[in-house]
């Protein structure tokens, strides 16, 4: 999450992907590409959707606070830099190096949080994912099951083999929730991330496809829903 890449000013950089990546599962039948439009992933609870301008007030609301964005790259700082943000994410799915998913209850669907997943080579083969969540939402189990929607959506849509988290090691709920999903601690990336004038160390966490499916496949593809 820390260095998913927006910033504000580099809105109009896109850089236009070359190659459709394959669909490595032969099961999910997908009538539409996902960077045409991000498909709607429902859970139990979570529904997981594409952003909309007009997300950006309860975004900007939730994801300024202080002990959210403590740990994370800064977050635009007014509801029109939300808008930017969202527009940017649209361009950057179009292109297909980045998917941003709005969080939603399924009683409202107010955007409560985000799930980021941007593709660290060309094709998406290796990933990287980041999250954040209003507070109000911490420790009751919307994180898990957004998480899931999103690693299922990235291994089983976007053809992503391996999935990369880093958190700075005194995130103690970002640490504990990918520890949580099952993600494997590979190493330490010492003084890696800029926060407020001070170099943190992050860790390094990774799933792979074959871990997830022989954990997950037989769920997979259960939830998904193509618009
Ligand atoms: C990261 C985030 C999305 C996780 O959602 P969440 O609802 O807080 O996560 P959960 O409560 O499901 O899981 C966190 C786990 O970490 C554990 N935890 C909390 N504080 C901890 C600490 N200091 N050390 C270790 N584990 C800790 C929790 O007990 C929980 O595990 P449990 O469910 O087994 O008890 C949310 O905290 C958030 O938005 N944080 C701000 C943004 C951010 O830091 N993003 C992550 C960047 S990597």
């Amino acid at each position: 999450m820390e260095k998913m890449p927006y910033q504000a000013g580099l809105e109009g950089q896109d850089v236009r992907f070359q190659q459709p990546v394959m669909q490595p599962s032969a099961t999910l039948t997908v009538s539409t590409d996902w960077r045409d439009r991000l498909p709607v992933l429902a859970g139990a609870t979570v529904t997981l959707r594409e952003l909309r301008a007009s997300d950006a007030s309860s975004l900007f609301a939730l994801l300024t606070t202080e002990e959210v964005a403590r740990f994370i790259s800064p977050p635009p700082t007014t509801v029109e830099g939300f808008e930017r943000f969202i527009a940017w994410t649209l361009r950057q799915r179009s292109a297909g190096t980045y998917a941003c998913f709005a969080v939603t209850l399924d009683a409202t669907d107010t955007a409560i949080g985000i799930f980021q997943l941007r593709q660290l080579e060309p094709g998406f083969g290796t990933a990287e994912w980041g999250f954040a969540l209003g507070s109000a939402y911490w420790g009751t189990g919307v994180f898990l099951e957004g998480a899931e929607l999103l690693v299922n959506f990235a291994f089983n849509t976007v053809g992503v083999h391996r999935l990369e988290a880093r958190a700075a090691v005194r995130n103690g709920r970002g640490n504990g929730a990918l520890r949580k999903m099952g993600a494997v601690q590979e190493g330490l990336l010492r003084k890696s991330f800029l926060k407020n004038g001070e170099y943190l160390d992050q860790a390094l966490w990774t799933i792979l496809e074959e871990d997830w499916t022989g954990k997950k496949g037989r769920n997979a593809e259960e939830g998904v829903i193509i618009h």
